[in-house]
């Protein structure tokens, strides 16, 4: 094994656990302009990205930057506010960095939330779309967390990517969303990663349609695959926060302002999904874990 980040990974981890007497079995992944959701822990721990060992810090506006330690519904978990991503110029193993601390520090399910720019014309700003499959497009030019030697310690050389968003939590997902009243606003879809930081053309988010993607953003699915190598199962959510132009005729220009202010809107129902749904966590086994 020759992973060159394989003695950060654990130096982070310990010097979390030494920091905090929480020990996390959930983890949660905030999205651009959804970092509320860590406010609704109890007994928050919060350590700042620049204080831990070896992890990245996160540029970018709308993400606070810090791990935040705490209860949920009487769970443990972890919450990222603020994550990396390729764009601003983190190789894809740093942007997948956090989510094998997670694994160290005995995470077993992560629950992420991203907002998303819509495609599927059925989708309306505001909407939620649970995510049930992603196409990696820089994946196409393998660029993926899990290029260079495999790191045993966390999983197989070619993990399957069939399974990557657990069915077990998305059917708890509906249910939940079904109790609480959601159902006029959520969905279920497919999400394309892009590299960004530039917002797609008209004519790549038409391919991307027509590819079977019906929602776009930067983020999620390269954290999405180191935790599915690393065997713990995840949820992940999008929020739409704008349409993507598909329409030569349209004045509407995608523009991260947008993307933050939906996120405002939209977080009182994102929390109450995320956290009655970490309640109900036990209710759900995953076989294959
Ligand atoms: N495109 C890419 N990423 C995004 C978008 C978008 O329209 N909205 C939020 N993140």
């Amino acid at each position: 094994m020759d992973d060159k980040f394989d003695d950060e990974y654990q130096a982070s981890a310990d010097w979390l656990m030494s920091k905090t007497s929480c020990r996390p079995t959930v983890g949660i992944v905030c999205g651009s302009g959804l970092g509320g959701l860590a406010k609704i822990l109890e007994e928050r721990q919060i350590f700042k990205y620049a204080d831990i060992p070896n992890f990245p810090q996160s540029t970018v506006q709308g993400h606070a930057g810090q791990l935040v330690f705490g209860t949920l519904k009487g769970k443990a978990c972890v919450c990222m506010q603020g994550r990396f991503h390729l764009y601003e110029g983190y190789p894809v193993q740093k942007v997948a960095f956090p989510m094998r601390v997670f694994k160290l520090m005995g995470v077993e399910t992560v629950i992420m939330t991203n907002a998303a720019g819509s495609l599927n014309q059925d989708y309306k700003v505001g909407d939620v779309m649970i995510i049930k499959d992603h196409i990696n497009m820089p994946g196409f030019a393998a660029v993926n967390p899990l290029v260079g030697p495999n790191n045993d310690r966390f999983g197989v050389r070619f993990p399957c990517m069939s399974d990557a968003y657990d069915r077990e939590l998305r059917k708890l997902a509906h249910e939940v969303v079904a109790e609480l009243d959601f159902g006029d606003f959520v969905h279920e879809g497919v999400y394309c990663l892009i590299g960004g930081p530039s917002f797609e053309t008209i004519a790549e988010c038409r391919m991307i349609r027509q590819l079977g993607a019906d929602a776009l953003g930067m983020s999620t699915v390269h954290e999405v695959i180191a935790v599915r190598h690393a065997g713990m199962r995840c949820l992940a959510m999008s929020l739409i926060s704008n349409r993507a132009v598909m329409d030569y005729e349209s004045e509407a220009k995608a523009n991260h302002e947008e993307v933050l202010e939906t996120g405002c809107q939209r977080t009182a129902q994102l929390e109450q999904l995320v956290s009655t749904l970490v309640g109900r966590l036990e209710l759900c086994h995953n076989k294959s874990l």
